[in-house]
């Protein structure tokens, strides 16, 4: 699980006591959410630490039946510390607020736990994190997948998609349905709520919308029917 960039010996800076630090604790198996959350910060799996912030952990009730993952903290995540508090996460919690599901009892994560941005100006620009980072990453999710050992995982976006499953895969080819991801979960892909910001025409907009909250509610209403009769 180790990325080209990730090994702090490699970078021109001499080896600090953080970095021995960071290593001992990331590299082992973790007990707790909360423990997690402690130790993203001091992730230096990648390089992407070293602009910025905050590392971002998941956040939510471990374990949980629901957990969904995005991509990458953005510019308010990484400044707030928080998964989807940014324009992105407005439309996410609403959109699980229409499909009858409140946020604080779902796990909510990335794929990435820094921030990947490019500076323009005054701005940030969101940078996809690339297959290196992403895997130098995977350690993260692994623990939020055995700690939190959800029913059913929602990949929002193909990002989130390629983290989990490890591989790429279409979207539009894949969405809604439930896969097996491991022993104790499966994997339902859908659009990344960004997609949905994105979208310039207004009645395509709500039609997307409706769409994407139409599948969280068949999402809980599979992880029902899987609860009442597991054999299926
Ligand atoms: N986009 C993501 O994928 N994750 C966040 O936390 C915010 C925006």
């Amino acid at each position: 699980m180790k990325s080209e960039d990730s090994d702090p010996t490699s970078e021109s800076r001499p080896r600090t006591e953080r970095d021995d630090e960071a290593q001992a604790l990331t590299g082992r198996t973790l007990t707790s959410i909360d423990e997690l959350r402690a130790a993203v910060d001091s992730c230096r799996r990648c390089t992407l630490w070293k602009s910025a912030t905050h590392g971002v952990p998941g956040e939510g009730p471990a374990p949980a039946e629901l957990m969904l993952v995005g991509e990458a903290p953005g510019d308010s995540e990484d400044l707030q510390g928080h998964p989807f508090v940014g324009p992105a996460g407005a439309v996410l919690t609403r959109a699980l607020q229409d499909a009858g599901l409140d946020r604080q009892t779902v796990y909510v994560s990335n794929s990435v736990k820094h921030f990947k941005f490019e500076p323009r100006g005054k701005r940030r620009l969101h940078i996809k994190p690339s297959a290196s980072e992403i895997e130098a990453c995977h350690w993260w999710l692994d623990e939020e997948l055995r700690l939190v050992s959800p029913k059913l995982v929602i990949a929002l976006g193909g990002t989130a998609a390629r983290a989990l499953l490890g591989h790429a895969v279409t979207v539009s080819q894949v969405r809604a349905a439930p896969m097996r991801l491991n022993a104790a979960s499966y994997i339902w892909v859908t659009v990344h709520p960004s997609y949905l910001l994105r979208i310039p025409d207004d009645a395509q907009k709500r039609a997307e919308y409706s769409r994407f909250v139409q599948e969280l509610r068949d999402a809980v209403a599979w992880i029902n029917r899987k609860t009442s009769h597991p054999e299926k």
